[in-house]
């Protein structure tokens, strides 16, 4: 079977945009090695898809009040998008949703159980009683016991770096209620991870100073620590389910059925010849790009799960064989955050940037050993001065050059062998360097030989020849052309767009040429050239200013929306006008069971009908309430007081005993009025 290449590439979370460090540490350079790859002519697979299990979503989904699927719908199409903007070229795109996924790892799941690398415990785990339901990870907050942070989650805590089991976490509180969670018993499958130890360390170890160090070294850490069975399921209604009687609220882990997303992925893109991309074959490599946060899932808890389902030998999965894992991009010298609003989505930049100099800078300045930094002003450094004044002042003055002085056309000469030869040489070495995932040294080498043409023209001085010499000048610029269209091919993996649109000014067809044969004297004589376009404007230091102060404004305002109001500054009018307030009758009210102090109430404001819970049991009884016209924020964000939605606030003075008193109107008053 010939050799062939499954790349696959980390399944981004539908929970939200995609920003510039997933595209640093995985996606920029996955498709470079893809494009290389295919420009050698060899057989590969490019996969990806959206992941779109996990809490994360689920409470997005809450905090929004939508379906967790309305919210996967939303952000699979966003990033899809913006991957084909970019020109990353995925033979598939998949999503974890997919019915096809629900079987894909139910079978897998299945046919762990069946290997005997599945069983089930009993355990304690935290339970919202007023919301009825086990607290997965991430529905908890405490503090934590290793660092005392009042905000660890139930699974780490951020502050620390500890993993945590949430048992642990002091004074617990659940996400969705507030209230505080008890310890309940509930069963959970686990899968025996422990017993791959011996068979992880042997796989891990026979990849030693051929992986990445940092891949290795992190893999054998775990390995080290001693590997724990797992829980493999979650009590939840979002993911795939369990497929067992007795097993009904229960789905499995994301990062469980996540790494099964690339089989699927693969199924459904070839759905009669899958398993040429997955059996064992020695001919057969897997590459999985990702970033250094995902190393674990991919070198330790997958392959055990293949190891586990190729016992039996039914069917024997192909293991990754390597795992080019990149650290991480941070961002003007900052830790990129989204919360923190320090961050770039392609989907928003793209308006305004050609993709391709986000592709180079980003290909500059991969995090291959060490976390790097993406900043502006070094987009507009690499913009103007390599990409415009290197790559695009050859193709231009080599394109004008023929234009002026040689009608447009291919001249018909001979070009310099020894010149071309030497630039296949270094596209050898390049080629190595892409083999051995050095990428960004691969992109700093293919800008040496565009320097290294650009010397050639002026050495050559064709301005000079052309009046003394007019068939040594053809000789020269037939050559400069070749090198240019060698060029063409030899920036395509890192500048997918460019690439073509030289090819398009070089009058050539995309595709016939190959990387090894690229610096061959490939054009015709007398061919027409096509018409001569600016490759890269100039950025302007206007525009990367703005751009810097977007940045600024963008984390002002996150940090604005998260900080605690200052009771004494003083506010605007307009600031005052941003609170609507609004009239509203209160048409029932009951008491909130477990609670001493909650009141639910249904008001009317104008023709809308609302839900209010509001502190006031302790002052107003339910009878005492209804038909009161209160005032209400009306534009408040809706919130959960336990578990109940309350879709606004009521005002009420509290004096310093604590004596809540309804603000109300006068008797005549209606509801829905403003109140200003
Ligand atoms: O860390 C993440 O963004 C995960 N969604 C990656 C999943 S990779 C794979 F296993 F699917
Ligand atoms: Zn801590």
């Amino acid at each position: 079977m010939p050799k062939r290449t499954l790349v696959t590439a980390a399944l981004p979370y539908a929970n939200g945009p995609i920003h510039i460090g997933h595209l640093a540490g995985v996606y920029v350079p996955a498709d470079m090695y893809v494009r290389y790859k295919r420009l050698k002519g060899e057989e590969i697979l490019f996969i990806c898809g959206s992941d779109e299990h996990g809490v994360p979503i689920t409470i997005s989904a809450d905090k929004e009040k939508v379906t967790p699927k309305a919210i996967v719908d939303r952000y699979h199409e966003l990033n899809k998008k913006s991957f084909e903007r970019l020109g990353i070229s995925f033979d598939y795109y998949g999503r974890t949703s997919s019915e096809e996924h629900r079987k894909v790892s139910q079978e897998f799941f299945l046919h762990l159980l069946e290997n005997g690398f599945i069983d089930t415990k009993e355990e304690p785990q935290l339970y919202d009683e007023e919301a009825k339901m086990f607290l997965p990870d991430r529905y908890v907050e405490g503090t934590c016991p290793v660092c005392s942070n009042p905000d660890a989650r139930g699974d780490q805590c951020d502050n620390c770096g500890t993993y945590l089991n949430q048992t642990e976490l002091i004074n617990p509180r659940s996400k969705v209620s507030g209230s505080k969670p008890v310890v309940r018993p509930t069963k959970h499958w686990y899968f025996k991870l422990s017993a791959f130890q011996k068979d992880l360390e042997n796989f891990i170890e026979s990849y030693a100073g051929k992986w990445r160090d940092t891949v290795v070294q992190q893999a054998r850490s775990w390995l080290k620590s001693g590997l724990q069975d797992r829980p493999i399921t979650r009590d939840l209604d979002w993911g795939v389910p369990v497929p067992l009687e007795g097993a009904a609220g229960k789905v499995l882990y994301v990062w469980f059925d996540a790494p099964i997303g690339y089989v699927t992925a693969t199924k459904e893109h070839l759905p009669d010849n899958w398993q040429y991309w997955w059996a064992e074959d020695k001919d057969l490599e897997w590459l999985c790009f990702l970033g250094k946060d995902n190393i674990v899932f991919h070198t330790i808890m997958f392959p055990a799960m293949q190891m586990g389902y190729n016992k039996d030998g039914s069917f024997t999965y192909r293991l990754t064989t390597n795992v080019p894992a990149n650290e991480f991009m941070n961002l003007e010298g900052r830790k990129l955050s989204k919360s923190r609003g320090w961050t770039i989505e392609p989907h928003e930049i793209l308006d305004r940037y050609d993709a391709d100099i986000i592709r180079y800078t980003i290909a500059c300045n991969l995090p291959e050993s060490k976390d790097s930094d993406f900043s502006w002003k070094d987009l507009q450094a690499h913009t103007n001065n390599e990409l415009a004044d290197i790559l695009g002042n050859y193709a231009n003055r080599t394109l004008t050059f023929v234009k002026n002085n040689f009608d447009g056309k291919v001249p018909d000469a001979a070009s310099d062998e020894q010149y071309l030869n030497s630039i296949g040489e270094a596209a050898k070495e390049i080629g190595s360097l892409y083999e051995k995932c050095r990428l960004r040294e691969a992109t700093a080498a293919t800008f040496d030989i565009i320097r290294s043409a650009n010397k050639y023209f002026n050495d050559h001085e064709p301005w000079k020849l052309i009046k003394s010499n007019r068939d040594d000048a053809a000789k020269v610029l037939r050559t400069c052309l070749e090198v240019l269209r060698a060029v063409s091919t030899y920036i395509a993996p890192i500048l997918p767009n460019t690439s073509d649109r030289i090819n398009g000014m070089l009058s050539i067809p995309a595709g016939k040429i190959t990387w090894d044969n690229a610096h061959l004297a490939l054009l015709t004589g007398h061919a027409p050239l096509g018409e001569i376009k600016v490759l890269f404007p100039k950025l302007e230091n206007e525009q990367i200013e703005a751009e810097l102060t977007r940045m600024q404004e963008m984390a002002t305002k996150a940090e604005q929306q998260t900080a605690p109001v200052v009771s004494n500054a003083k506010i605007t009018i307009d600031d005052f006008k941003k609170i609507k307030l609004k009239t509203a009758k209160v048409l029932e009210a009951e008491a909130v069971p477990k609670s001493k102090k909650l009141l639910k109430l249904q008001v009317a404001v104008g023709d809308e009908r609302r839900q209010i819970v509001a502190g006031i049991a302790e002052k107003y009884t339910p009878e005492s309430i209804v038909g009161k016209t209160i005032v209400i924020v009306a534009n408040l964000e809706s919130a959960k007081l336990m578990g109940i939605e309350s879709q606004g606030m009521l005002l009420a003075v509290n004096d310093d005993k604590g004596v809540v008193s309804l603000i109300t109107s006068e008797k005549e008053s209606s509801d829905g009025l403003e109140v200003r």
